[in-house]
């Protein structure tokens, strides 16, 4: 039988792409940790070579834990993350290899391939750990929030602060909750699709 696809009504598409906005102030209004493991959830779904799944998320709440994680924030970047109710810390686990053999049952063996060759470990953990950060992006929106990621950080003092014995590497930080004041920035326009798309 024929998987029975179809399309994504309007209201989804705006939701996750056409009316979806980066936010940058936040409302009071809490996030509950349901709603944080629920864009998990959504996000795990979607694929990664080989089903390797090398994104790990440590959710940041206010207090203590947020006050560390603002310290390695840039400066442009601290009042985002300040008025956040959640935060996520994306990272890679740089020894995600270790899961392969419940992951991928077929091919247990390719566990000690990535053993064997750190620089392919890295590569294929760093290109999947990102393009998960992608699909944990829509999951936000997904559940009805609002993500404000951000690369500007210094990775290597978030790294030694959060995960102090190396094995997971950040690579995206996100702000999660209800838009607050002037949460959008305007616009900024998008490439045409004569400029991205190319057809032979
Ligand atoms: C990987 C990534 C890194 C980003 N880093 C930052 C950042 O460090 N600081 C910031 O203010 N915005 C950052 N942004 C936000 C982008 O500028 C914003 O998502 C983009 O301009 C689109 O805005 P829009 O969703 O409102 O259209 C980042 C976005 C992404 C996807």
């Amino acid at each position: 039988m024929n998987a029975a696809l179809k399309p994504l009504d309007p209201e989804g598409r705006h939701a996750l792409f056409t009316g979806a906005r980066t936010a940058n102030t936040f409302a009071d209004t809490p996030v509950s940790d349901a709603e944080l493991s629920e864009i998990w959830e959504l996000a795990k779904w979607a694929p990664t070579s080989a089903n390797t799944q090398p994104l790990r998320v440590l959710f940041v709440r206010p207090g203590e834990g947020r006050d560390r994680l603002v310290n390695h924030m840039n400066d442009g970047n601290r009042a985002k993350t300040e008025s956040a109710p959640a935060v996520a810390v994306l990272a890679m686990d740089t020894r995600f290899h270790e899961h392969i053999p419940a992951l991928l049952p077929y091919k247990p063996e390719l566990k000690d391939v990535f053993a064997a060759d750190e620089t392919k470990r890295d590569e294929t953990g760093t290109f999947n750990a990102i393009l998960q950060a992608g699909y944990f992006i829509l999951a936000i929106r997904a559940v009805g929030l609002a993500a404000g990621p951000m690369a500007g950080f210094d990775a290597a003092g978030l790294d030694a602060e959060f995960f102090p014995d190396g094995r997971f590497r950040s690579i995206l930080v996100v702000n999660i909750g209800h838009p607050g004041e002037n949460p959008w920035f305007a616009r900024l326009p998008r490439l045409h699709h004569d400029d991205a798309l190319h057809w032979v």
